[in-house]
């Protein structure tokens, strides 16, 4: 079938609720997924995941959840616009069985059902633990190539605004940098040379479906396994929802990424609650992002996202029962009804939680 990468546009949930923007196949998929219970996805495998056809076959999902808010299962998690949906897994190459399977059982969960596992249909090729070589460290950084890989259009992008205020730390110290956004195909020629070419870089961009976006995964595998120098590859990951657990299957795979395009891990910065912040007043917008600026200093003194500071910038891993409890009481009805009105001044003008196709 014909299918595009998800760019989060958000139509789907604040434009047209249930309808995707992009007018391709994947509409006849959500119009099956619509009358059942059970989607098993099959799919190849690439750096120990599934490779960007797959996953962008969940990364299109969305217009099955929408917009609004509630907890489930303990869990802040997106209403759901149909019913629940078991996720399954087919999977052919290398990978690690205990983490497809681990994927599954998020991924359900977002969707409100169980996962029906992940079965790898040649099982031999299995993730080797034969260690390779380790890469060699580069030396300090002086200069830091940036990639934007949010698919979603670098002027509306969350992961934009972040970088900014990251590198107004960075720049305090002398290091130079530039970026590069993924959103836009004409810049992938430069963003390989320079990934290639230099001794830093760090790729900065949202969780989509507790995992890498699909058009950053099609991008990394444009990329050679070996590099002539040295170079430190290091993550600055975001996203929508608030606790920390919610980035940690996603910074497992991070963790075993550098060293299949021959660099080293520098770590990965991790944070939630960037929903929405393109769509703040600049004020707000501002101070939201603001506390970037204090990790991109400290990112240039220590070279690296091993240091206590990023660890406690994540925030709580889940928060206690009574936080929720008030968040509920309290702040859920306001949360969803901005929603709402965010969506009218769209121009939307049917329920956020419209049933399309029934
Ligand atoms: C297809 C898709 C999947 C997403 N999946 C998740 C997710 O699993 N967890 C989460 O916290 N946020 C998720 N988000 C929210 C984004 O991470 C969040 O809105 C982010 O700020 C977008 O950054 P950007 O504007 O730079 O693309 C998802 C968004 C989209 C469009």
């Amino acid at each position: 079938m014909k299918i595009a990468h998800c760019m989060g546009c958000n139509q789907c949930w604040l434009k047209t609720p249930g309808i995707c923007a992009i007018k391709d196949d994947y509409e006849k998929i959500i119009k099956k997924l619509v009358e059942t219970e059970n989607l098993w996805i099959v799919s190849d495998t690439r750096f120990g995941f599934l490779d960007y056809k797959g996953k962008r076959v969940m990364d299109r999902i969305m217009p099955m959840l929408n917009m609004t808010v509630c907890f489930r299962d303990g869990w802040m998690r997106h209403k759901l616009r149909y019913h629940a949906l078991n996720i399954g897994l087919l999977y052919k190459g290398a990978a690690d069985q205990a983490m497809m399977e681990d994927w599954c059982k998020r991924t359900a969960a977002n969707i409100g059902g169980q996962s029906l596992g992940a079965i790898a249909l040649d099982p031999q090729s299995a993730i080797s633990s034969e260690a390779r070589e380790s890469p060699v460290m580069p030396g300090p950084i002086k200069h830091l190539v940036i990639i934007n890989g949010s698919p979603r259009m670098a002027k509306f992008s969350n992961t934009d605004k972040i970088i900014h205020s990251f590198v107004k730390g960075l720049e305090e110290t002398g290091i130079t940098w530039e970026l590069h956004n993924l959103s836009n195909r004409k810049e992938w020629d430069a963003a390989r040379e320079a990934f290639l070419t230099h001794e830093h870089i760090l790729i900065a961009f949202p969780l989509y479906v507790e995992c890498i976006p699909s058009m950053m995964l099609e991008f990394l595998g444009t990329l050679p396994s070996e590099r002539k120098q040295p170079a430190q590859l290091s993550f600055l990951l975001h996203g929508g929802m608030d606790e920390g657990n919610e980035f940690r299957f996603c910074e497992r795979i991070l963790q075993g990424l550098p060293e299949q395009l021959g660099c080293s891990y520098g770590g990965t910065l991790i944070k939630g609650g960037s929903f929405g912040i393109r769509t703040r007043e600049d004020a707000v917008k501002a101070k939201i992002v603001a506390p970037y600026e204090k990790m991109g200093r400290m990112f240039a003194q220590s070279g690296n996202f091993f240091i206590p500071e990023a660890k406690k910038f994540t925030g709580p891993e889940q928060y206690p029962w009574l936080a929720r409890k008030m968040v509920s009481l309290l702040f859920m009805k306001k949360v969803n009804q901005g929603f709402e009105d965010f969506a009218k001044s769209w121009g939307c003008t049917r329920p956020l939680e419209d049933k399309t196709y029934c």
